[in-house]
């Protein structure tokens, strides 16, 4: 079964998600064009995963701006503008949402002498060329990520990381390419509290793909790499900093400084979209801290924390730069030095 994560209709008016809170009980389908949807979405993480939102966020601003297409240029800059600040604010940690943000943005500032309707039908078009550039970059991702994997391998990896975070995947994605390829890995998937994406969503993709996985509370990682079953620990990455220090989803720093002492390679993989050569390290990436209740109440029958209990709740962390064996982009495996290494590619 392939599930494409983010559509347009057909009439072009509505941005269609698969709901992801619902997974791996119901598959829901969203069909948004309200800016509060649109940002409740990114919120709620009904739409979730770095790449994923940047690409729903310029499908978001195509549908939206259609409504207004009939204002006066500087009329439609400022609504376009104040929509897309809203949009901005949902999550602040992965860089792909104000990454895409601006780039729909720069085809409004670009072509301010064209008819306001011909500007959204462009800003259609960068939002279609957003996603299929993920498409791409993701293949191309997978690939080199399978380079780095033998058949039989053990493989640890963190949070979801497949076609429903991406559009066609990047730290699961050369499982699931591998798989089809006839390779036989073993995964444990960290199910990764906690919202329980690993949980939900890995599990879900990787046996929907044919491969083997075994599901993992985040506290047993230590255990199955001592026991010698992880042969590579594969994650994603919301924003890498020049240094090489990136953020990731909660508990992918513990991940990383345990394969160090297991001497087990880590590498994340992500589109070079990811890194920030504008934020210096890790200490100047803002991390998201979401509502208590995810660890008080949420998925449990009955409160697991007296009421009023003080909890301290960041979506992401940030790993050091020096436990990370190297980057898979669509350009290819990075290896320390980073800053050098980043600045070669970019230079490319
Ligand atoms: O809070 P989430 O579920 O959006 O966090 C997702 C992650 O941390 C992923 O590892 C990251 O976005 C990369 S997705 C290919």
């Amino acid at each position: 079964m392939e599930l494409e994560n983010i559509q347009l209709s057909a009439d072009e008016k509505k941005v269609i998600i698969i709901d992801q809170t619902q997974l791996p009980n119901r598959l829901v389908y969203l069909e948004l064009d309200e800016l509060e949807d649109c940002y409740q979405a990114i919120k709620k993480l009904q739409i979730r995963g770095a790449p994923a939102i940047g690409i729903f966020a310029g499908y978001s601003m195509y549908v939206l701006s259609q409504k207004y297409a009939d204002l006066p240029y500087e009329q439609f800059l400022d609504k376009f503008r104040k929509q897309k600040e809203y949009l901005y604010a949902s999550r602040p940690t992965a860089v792909n949402l104000g990454w895409a943000l601006k780039r729909v943005e720069k085809v409004v500032l670009d072509n301010k002498d064209l008819p306001v309707s011909e500007i959204v039908t462009l800003i259609g078009r960068e939002a279609k060329a957003i996603h299929q550039e993920d498409i791409e970059m993701c293949l191309k991702i997978c690939e080199y990520g399978l380079t780095l994997l033998k058949d039989g391998d053990g493989v640890l990896t963190h949070c979801n990381t497949g076609p429903l975070a991406t559009s066609r995947g990047t730290a699961i994605g050369p499982l699931l390419l591998g798989a089809k390829r006839g390779y036989k890995f073993h995964v444990f998937a960290d199910e990764t509290r906690p919202l329980l994406q690993g949980a939900r969503l890995t599990t879900f993709e990787l046996m929907n793909g044919g491969v083997d996985v075994t599901l993992i509370c985040d506290n047993m990682a230590s255990l199955v790499m001592k026991n010698g079953w992880v042969n590579i620990c594969l994650v994603g990455c919301d924003r890498i900093a020049a240094n090489g220090d990136f953020a990731n989803k909660i508990g992918t720093s513990g991940v990383a400084i345990l394969a160090k002492h297991y001497g087990i390679p880590v590498y994340s993989l992500g589109p070079t979209s990811t890194i920030d050569m504008d934020c210096p390290d890790g200490d100047h990436i803002k991390i998201e801290l979401r509502d208590p209740e995810e660890i008080r109440t949420m998925w449990y029958r009955e409160p697991m924390a007296p009421e009023g209990c003080d909890c301290y709740n960041p979506s992401f962390d940030v790993t050091d730069h020096s436990l990370i064996t190297g980057f898979v982009t669509e350009k290819g495996i990075v290896y320390p030095p980073f800053r050098e290494n980043f600045e070669k590619l970019f230079r490319e």
